[in-house]
């Protein structure tokens, strides 16, 4: 019988892998395992809500019960303040940035940034919803408060970055950059175990992953390519969290597309929080993210704490053959005057 390997072993084992660290990166993963631990068993006592208590009211214990996405958000910044170990964190939940407190995080070189609950429109029908989450290192000097410029970094300066997925089982899978790994939480020991090493996207895959109900919404290019998926009899699997439809497409193949709607014009997902950190994932496992002007999404400035993008990400072939119907068949604009 193979010996388990838990992640806090992994991420001890890995840090000879980068020779100048000091095991904050280190510290950082493991708080984050210990959050995702905390998130996923309130993720598993969704269903009880009504005996629980609903979102505003008070549950049986006269405590106030709070929104889910909420919850997982004030866990993760707990777990990080605790370990000192980030200067500041930024989420899709908080408006601006969190510094962490200067004593704890005295020196720190990194920061954070999260979707603490992605999918949760999911919660209440019990479907899969995930945590992402991406870490940089820091630009200003660690001797003081952290800035905004320190998360304002392209997605090709993210030294870590990783996803949480509470589904059937819970599986944590992260990069540090050499590779991707992933680990299933073993509820009788409370560990996440190493199940899936060095984790390689198939080049292509039977299944496409759109919002196909925004169709008439997209742009021509975007519907042909829409219509040439169907034809090649892909499978349509859309599921409304991208953390679980992307963990299928890395095991599977495929390709995932949120194009512009009229709604949003330049894309629904946000850059830091989701598609910066899940391109990272599926890039060192093989696979390409570009955004619908067909620009590599980690090499897109950031400009906000919030910006959005569009995105097309999944199995390379499949990416790269997108593009070229893009190229192909989009409108050229015409100088008039
Ligand atoms: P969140 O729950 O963090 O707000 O993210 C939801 C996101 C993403 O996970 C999903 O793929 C997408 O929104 C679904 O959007 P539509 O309902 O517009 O398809
Ligand atoms: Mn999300
Ligand atoms: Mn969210």
């Amino acid at each position: 019988m193979n010996r388990i390997v838990t992640l806090d072993e992994f991420i001890i084992h890995r840090q000879k892998d980068f020779p100048f660290a000091s095991g904050e990166l280190t510290g950082l993963l493991r708080d984050i395992g210990v959050a995702a631990k905390i998130v996923n068993r309130e993720v598993n006592k969704a269903g009880l809500v009504s005996i629980l208590g609903v979102e505003g009211s008070e549950n049986t214990h006269g405590e106030q019960v709070q929104k889910l996405d909420l919850y997982a958000n004030d866990k993760l910044i707990d777990c990080l303040k605790n370990s000192g170990e980030c200067c500041g964190i930024a989420s899709e939940e908080n408006e601006d940035f969190v510094q962490m407190p200067m004593l704890e995080s005295k020196n720190s070189k990194y920061v954070v940034v999260f979707d603490p609950l992605d999918g949760s429109s999911n919660i209440d029908v019990n479907v899969s919803v995930g945590t992402i989450f991406g870490i940089y290192r820091r630009k200003s000097d660690s001797s003081g408060p952290c800035e905004l410029g320190d998360f304002l970094q392209k997605g090709t300066e993210l030294v870590a970055a990783g996803y949480v997925i509470y589904g059937t089982s819970t599986i944590l899978v992260y990069t540090t950059g050499r590779g991707v790994n992933g680990f299933t939480l073993d509820p009788s020991i409370g560990e996440f175990c190493l199940s899936h090493r060095d984790i390689k996207i198939p080049n292509r895959g039977g299944y496409y992953s759109v919002n196909q109900g925004y169709y008439l919404k997209f742009d021509v290019e975007m519907r042909r390519y829409i219509d040439y998926c169907s034809d090649m009899n892909l499978r349509l699997r859309y599921i409304g969290s991208m953390v679980s439809d992307i963990h299928r497409i890395l095991f599977q193949g495929g390709i995932f597309l949120y194009p512009n709607t009229r709604k949003y014009p330049q894309g629904k997902l946000r850059v830091l929080y989701e598609c910066n950190p899940l391109s990272y994932v599926v890039e060192q496992a093989g696979g390409k993210a570009i955004n619908t002007q067909l620009n590599r999404i980690l090499e897109m400035d950031v400009t906000d704490l919030h910006m959005r993008s569009t995105i097309v990400i999944g199995s390379p072939d499949m990416v790269d053959e997108m593009k070229e119907f893009v190229e192909r068949y989009s409108v050229p604009s015409v100088n008039i005057g």
